[in-house]
């Protein structure tokens, strides 16, 4: 099948680049086909007002305007190259930054650009039945723009594999296209993106929080001393602000709505009226985050501190002086209680093995800004309930607490109290099934479902009931 270069929007010069041109050929027509199989369901053919990225400038990465998804023009950026840039941080700080591979870290690379490629196909997967019961044709909108730009991050990163990493990258962008979010045999490589995500509020969670810790790794290889992947995760940083958008304020609308419910019902009973009760609200939050921490990674690692020394993967904000004004981290530690011998100890992990914690700390900081904000909607509400983010020891399955039974507090139980009592904690069977229950399709311009309020206005100025998708099936 031939390509026309021009239909894909880049400032990598695929026009004159034989080499990129040839590995695309062969990998695009399979990604139409994986588009075909696994994005959104039975939506394919309809006019959805998108935003298309089509130059890295600040008037050209938001193109607003009707696309039917398949004819989305997936392009390839990077943010302009920094003159003279140095590495920042690590064991080869202030040399220039590296523009090949580096040979002696090649290894380590591909495995830090797999990792995060992966996701991105893998969310598209998750979410692929979602559109048919869509509260509104503004979150319907909402969701197939966060699919195309997932696909459009596969994108940016398998660019790098092709471009970079030679015949094993070819073979790796492949594999992307063969692994299934879920599929026993060949699953996506990190847990939380094989979760099946069946309702709406189980898609604002992941947008809130999985889609977070996105932000966070990305924003970690953007410091990278690979010059290529520092741009290319750069970039990419930009349209993710969106997905989070969309997941705060969708959780954010949905506890409003059962504020309304509750202010309105002097028995305060939410279900009798169709809306999320706040428990499960809260469970859900704490499912999500939980299962996000875990895509950080160990709190004790050694990879961590390999990826830092080399200086492939930073700090977030690594190179700004209010967070970070050393860059070697090879003095101090951080403390942590964890148990060992069934007793909570304080521990303490040298600096650079603590990396993924560092970054799951500004992580946090983040998630809890939009906690306040949720709050403060309960508070405008005269609501005296609060949401809470759980404690960093509570559900995890992977590091230091994990498969331990922690109550979302962080206080260590014993196991049979831990699943006396975990329905209080995370969402059950029953509750998944009445949220599920919930979920039913709103085509109707301007219209809402009734779990969920309208957004507080519409996208790129339009109104909130503009017509953001038009059907033609
Ligand atoms: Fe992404
Ligand atoms: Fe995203």
């Amino acid at each position: 099948m031939a390509i026309s270069y021009d239909k894909i929007p880049n400032n990598v010069d695929l026009n004159s680049n034989r080499k990129l041109q040839k590995a695309l050929e062969a990998w695009q027509p399979s990604f139409l086909d994986w588009w075909q199989d696994m994005g959104p369901e039975g939506f394919q053919q309809d006019d959805i007002y998108l935003r298309t990225a089509v130059s890295v400038e600040a008037n050209g990465w938001a193109n607003f305007g009707y696309v039917k998804m398949p004819d989305y023009r997936w392009g390839i950026f990077l943010t302009p190259p920094e003159k003279d840039r140095k590495i920042g941080f690590g064991d080869n700080a202030e040399m220039d930054v590296w523009n090949q591979v580096p040979g002696e870290f090649r290894k380590e690379l591909r495995r830090i650009i797999v990792t995060q490629c992966d996701t991105e196909p893998a969310s598209v997967e998750q979410q692929r039945l979602l559109g048919k019961c869509a509260p509104s044709l503004y979150d319907m909108r909402n969701l197939f723009q966060v699919n195309v730009e997932e696909g459009r991050h596969l994108w940016a990163m398998v660019h790098i594999l092709h471009e970079f990493f030679g015949r094993d990258g070819r073979e790796e962008a492949e594999e992307m296209l063969f692994r299934r979010s879920g599929n026993p045999d060949s699953p996506r490589i990190l847990d939380a993106f094989n979760k099946p995500i069946e309702d709406w509020l189980a898609f604002f969670c992941f947008t809130m929080f999985t889609d977070r810790d996105g932000k966070y790794q990305l924003g970690a290889l953007a410091e990278s001393g690979f010059d290529p992947l520092a741009r290319a995760t750069k970039f990419m940083l930009t349209e993710e602000a969106h997905h989070l958008f969309v997941g705060e304020t969708g959780v954010g609308r949905v506890i409003k709505r059962t504020t309304e419910i509750l202010n309105e019902d002097p028995h305060g009973d939410v279900k009798k009226h169709g809306g999320i009760p706040l428990d499960i609200i809260q469970k859900y939050i704490n499912e999500w985050y939980s299962a996000s921490l875990d895509l950080f990674g160990g709190e004790d690692s050694s990879n961590a501190a390999n990826y830092f020394g080399a200086g492939l993967k930073g700090r977030f904000q690594e190179m700004n002086p209010k967070r970070f004004t050393e860059h070697s981290a090879l003095e101090g530690c951080y403390e942590l209680d964890w148990v060992e011998e069934g007793q909570m100890g304080s521990h303490e992990i040298p600096m650079r093995r603590a990396m993924n914690l560092v970054l799951r700390d500004a992580y946090r900081e983040d998630c809890l800004k939009s906690l306040a904000r949720w709050n403060k909607v309960m508070e405008k509400a005269g609501r005296d309930e609060r949401f809470y983010l759980p404690s960093q020891r509570f559900n995890r399955g992977i590091g230091v607490y994990a498969k331990q039974s922690f109550d979302p507090h962080g206080e260590l139980m014993d196991d049979k109290t831990y699943w006396s009592k975990h329905v209080d904690w995370l969402p059950t069977h029953e509750d998944l099934d009445y949220v599920k229950s919930l979920m039913v399709s709103v085509n109707e311009p301007g219209k809402f479902a009734g779990w969920i309020a309208p957004p507080a206005k519409g996208l790129n100025g339009q109104p909130v009931d503009f017509e953001y998708v038009k059907f033609h099936g």
